[in-house]
């Protein structure tokens, strides 16, 4: 959450950085900043409300230089207001900083150097941190140096309790900017006679594909034409340089109105992606090398936790019913969030994986942590090739869904779903599946991409059917077995993007007081494809219908007896139980997309959400 991107070259660094914050705008766009240093001094522009509104109150009066810090904020600490947008300046004035994470001691610390007579201009955690530095780097009296910056960022990052990306700049260097980590990302993007920093690769890569992703503890000093990487606590740290795997023109919108609609439409190519060279023909199972176990290893586990925060849980539930039904081990879902607070009595053969699009999420990179403290094997399975989790995992299994720029995840959703498959075929065949059951399945997922291009071929029809209940009080989403975890997903996808109060049941659950919501405002939306529960969804549909509750189905084609019954039916190819939950799901996207473009929502920037969630 919050986006930062820092520059310092020769070219003028505030067009550089207000370009670099709409792509970064994705983690926060409550307000946005930037300060730019020339002619020892700083100047900063900031106000609340989006990039478009910094670019306007900068159209007047353009602070011009060749070094400056910015940043597109998600409020923890304090409202949206201009005060509490980034930068903040330190006591002096001559020290500004941005910051992304969030400081829990803030309070105390405040309090100490509001008794020095340091006055603070905002309710942020973050001035306190650029007051901090400030207060330490006052305290000597040396010539303004590099060093002398970078011994303050480290004493006051020496007192701080929490988490931090930070990029600080001082009036009287203009040679130099510092940027540290802990929890919150960082890279540090290296040009020709320029350097950046950045919170993602995406706000740079039309500058530079050479990146270094720094660590934890890493504070780094950069100026036009060197940089220096060291650790918290002194010395140089170790670091590497990458180059960027994806292109400028992939995270751009080519044509279509917005991100989320480009990225429900990549999913054709998405999911081949997240199967492509995995699947061995010949042994009839997935070849998953990432996984860096044995053959040996993997026959021994007896037990998978899986554990991801809100679509990231979705499709981590859906892999539990694919774990347990095709490899026949024990699979369990834990929200990422409870599990780094929980005991959960785990033994030596659990093998826990984390599922994490951005592979930033605090809870789920928390939560492995504490995995790996129990002693555990955590595997990643990651989009973001790059992040803190896919690099502190003990392995995994990349996505490679391209960026993912919408906030609400749709084409990771799918890619994760993809890589569960791979994963229960894998333990199946090492377990009770035959070559035959192997060969059926691996031709069943071979067969999805092209079923999504033909569900995405009735976009026109969902949308005049989102447009029929784009205003209703609510909606309930009822699937079971493989689709429990799809109904749960497309009320997630409804509320955050068109703000109707939804929720996602297993259709059973109904009698047991969910339909007691059901009214002719309220429609139901069942999920209910031919599978080995198709009867029981109908008898559920029943139910709703004898109360007058609109009912949208999405159902196999060939199931044209829901025709009957149902409000409106929406039909995905046949394909076996376990699989459906890659089809089902794509129309709901669409459903929810549609609904909240009739309504007027920023359907890529939902009120109140951030894409990246790094803050607990
Ligand atoms: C919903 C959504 C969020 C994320 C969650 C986890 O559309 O995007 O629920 O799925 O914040 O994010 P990652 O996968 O980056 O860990």
């Amino acid at each position: 959450m919050c986006g930062i991107i820092g520059y310092i070259g020769k070219r003028e660094a505030a067009p550089i950085m207000v370009e670099g914050l709409r792509k970064l705008e994705y983690r926060g766009y409550d307000s946005a900043g930037l300060a730019v240093l020339s002619g020892g001094r700083i100047a900063v522009r900031k106000c609340s409300g989006r990039i478009q509104d910094l670019q306007s109150h900068l159209a007047e009066n353009t602070p011009s230089g060749v070094s400056g810090i910015s940043h597109t904020r998600w409020a923890t600490h304090g409202p949206a207001t201009d005060n509490n947008a980034h930068p903040h300046t330190d006591h002096s004035g001559n020290i500004a900083l941005v910051h992304n994470g969030v400081i829990e001691n803030y309070q105390s610390l405040r309090d100490v150097l509001e008794a020095q007579d340091h006055v603070f201009h905002s309710d942020t955690d973050s001035e306190v941190l650029a007051h901090l530095i400030g207060y330490e780097y006052y305290k000597k009296t040396e010539p303004d140096t590099q060093e002398r910056l970078l011994d303050a960022v480290r004493a006051a990052l020496r007192w701080v309790k929490g988490t931090y990306g930070i990029a600080v700049l001082h009036a009287e260097l203009p040679n130099v900017m510092i940027g540290a980590r802990l929890g919150s990302p960082l890279v540090v993007g290296l040009g020709k006679g320029e350097n950046f920093l950045a919170s993602d690769v995406s706000a740079i890569v039309r500058h530079t594909r050479d990146a270094i992703y720094l660590n934890d503890y890493d504070l780094v000093a950069i100026g036009p034409n060197d940089f220096d990487v060291y650790s918290l606590d002194g010395g140089a740290a170790q670091f590497e340089v990458s180059v960027v795997d994806f292109s400028e023109e992939q995270a751009e919108l080519t044509g279509y109105p917005h991100y989320m609609l480009k990225e429900i439409y990549e999913q054709p190519e998405s999911v081949l992606n997240a199967m492509r060279g995995r699947l061995s023909i010949e042994e009839s199972t997935a070849v998953l090398g990432g996984l860096n176990m044995t053959a040996q290893e993997l026959r021994t586990i007896d037990r998978i936790v899986l554990t991801g925060c809100g679509t990231a849980s979705h499709a981590a539930m859906v892999g539990e019913y694919l774990i347990e039904s095709l490899a026949r081990i024990p699979a369990e879902v834990e929200i990422s969030s409870e599990l780094r607070y929980r005991n959960l009595p785990t033994d030596r053969d659990t093998l826990m994986f984390a599922l994490s699009q951005s592979g930033e999420t605090i809870d789920t990179l928390a939560a492995m942590r504490e995995g790996q403290r129990k002693g555990h094997r955590v595997l990643g399975i990651c989009n973001n090739v790059a992040s803190t989790i896919a690099r502190e995992s003990d392995g995994g299994v990349y996505m490679h869904a391209g960026p993912e720029i919408g906030v609400a995840a749709t084409k990771s959703f799918t890619s994760q779903v993809t890589i569960m498959t791979l994963l229960a075929l894998t333990l199946g065949r090492m377990n009770h599946l035959s070559a035959s059951d192997g060969k059926t399945i691996i031709d069943e997922l071979k067969a999805v991409p092209e079923k999504i291009r033909t569900i995405l071929k009735q976009d026109a029809q969902i949308k005049k059917i989102a447009q029929k209940y784009a205003r209703s009080k609510g909606m309930l989403f009822l699937g079971r077995q493989f689709n429990a975890p799809i109904a749960q997903e497309a009320a997630l996808k409804m509320k955050e993007i068109s703000y109707i109060y939804a929720s996602g049941h297993p259709s059973a659950e109904l009698k047991h007081g969910i339909i007691a919501l059901v009214s002719p405002e309220t429609p139901c939306v069942f999920i209910a494809p031919d599978d080995s529960v198709f009867e029981k969804n109908v008898s559920n549909i029943e139910e709703v219908k004898a109360r007058r509750g609109p009912v949208i189905a999405i159902t196999t084609e060939g199931k044209t007896e829901l025709e009957r019954i149902c409000d409106d039916v929406i039909y995905i190819p046949k394909c076996p139980d376990y699989l459906s939950p890659l089809l089902t799901i794509i129309p709901l996207q669409l459903f929810s997309y549609h609904i909240a473009v009739e309504l007027g929502c920023d359907v890529d920037k939902p009120r109140n959400l951030a894409k990246s969630v790094t803050v607990e």
